[in-house]
């Protein structure tokens, strides 16, 4: 199906999630032709959840002894996209894509939905990182990005006309509840592949995640490393102040377009609650009650 409306001539549904069509193009073809391996890690999010972070903070925790001066690091002159490419844009109008170059282990990262992973991700020993984020900041970061991204001469996107879309699931990889369920269903069945992690936890307590996140991906800090304060280092590597203040995030943009500092807006916890009616408050807090509460998940 597709949706009518905003982004109407953009949005269709594939195997219960919407993509745009171009996403699609690429959805398909890394399906098709992707080819996981063992030792591989995933960064699965919805769009909006803090997936620039985690790219930053995955990448210096992995790489950290091959780049052990944060002065040097490469942070400092690539945008977090460019280290950790988003393996379904990458298939955009290509099908024979080499990642053999790309040191061990590769890192990659994905909005698509479990069910939708390439048959090869299954079918190696790979890691998934899956990041969410609450969904009421979730959707007002969505829609401050789409509005940056829209054409000028698409007409002007109400914050409501695009909440009621996003109740109803219709939204860039949505329905929301359903990709966050999911990969929570997957990490508790199997919590050595999938690590479920929230951004308001990440935000909370970033150096015991850090840690928890380190051991996951199996290299957890030394006793030297903690108290030479390299987890402090990469968190302040890697925070809100510090990636957005970086010339290569002021400026220039991914292939996909996105200007780069389209990436970095407040970087808090509970902004949406200036932009969000009390109504808007009761009703997604309903569905999130109704589709994730009964099965643990709590925001
Ligand atoms: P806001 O719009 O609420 O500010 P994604 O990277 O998945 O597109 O998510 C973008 C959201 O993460 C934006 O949220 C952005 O500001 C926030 N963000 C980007 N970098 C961050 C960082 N280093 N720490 C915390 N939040 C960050």
């Amino acid at each position: 199906p597709t949706e009518k409306g905003w982004m109407a001539k953009h949005l269709h549904q594939y195997q219960g999630f919407w993509h745009t069509t171009r996403q699609l193009t690429g959805v398909l073809a890394c399906q098709k032709h992707f080819q996981a391996q063992d030792g591989d890690i995933f960064l699965v999010t919805n769009p909006k959840s803090g997936s620039t972070w985690l790219k930053a903070v995955m990448f210096s925790l992995v790489n950290r002894v091959s780049f052990p001066d944060t002065k040097q690091h490469p942070l400092l002159t690539n945008n977090p996209h460019a280290l950790m490419p988003f393996l379904e844009m990458e298939y955009v109008g290509k099908e024979n894509l080499d990642f053999t170059s790309f040191t061990f282990p590769r890192l990659f990262s994905t909005h698509l939905p479990l069910l939708s992973l390439p048959r090869s991700v299954e079918d190696s020993d790979c890691k998934l990182v899956y990041l969410c984020r609450n969904p009421k900041d979730t959707f007002v970061s969505l829609w401050h990005f789409t509005n940056k991204l829209r054409p000028i001469d698409w007409g002007s996107t109400s914050l409501e006309e695009t909440f009621d879309k996003f109740c109803r699931g219709v939204c860039l990889y949505g329905p929301f509840w359903d990709h966050v369920l999911g990969y929570w269903k997957e990490s508790l069945e199997r919590p050595q592949r999938v690590f479920f992690l929230k951004y308001e936890e990440m935000k909370n307590e970033p150096r015991m995640q850090l840690r928890r996140l380190s051991e996951f991906l199996g290299c957890p800090f030394t006793l030297e490393e903690e108290n030479s304060g390299v987890l402090d280092e990469i968190l302040e590597l890697c925070s809100f102040e510090n990636l957005s203040n970086l010339e290569v995030n002021k400026i220039g943009r991914l292939h996909s377009g996105q200007e780069h500092q389209a990436f970095f807006r407040r970087g808090e916890v509970g902004d949406s609650m200036n932009y969000l009616t009390a109504e808007m408050v009761e009703k997604i807090d309903m569905i999130t009650e109704q589709k994730l509460h009964c099965h643990g998940l709590k925001f």
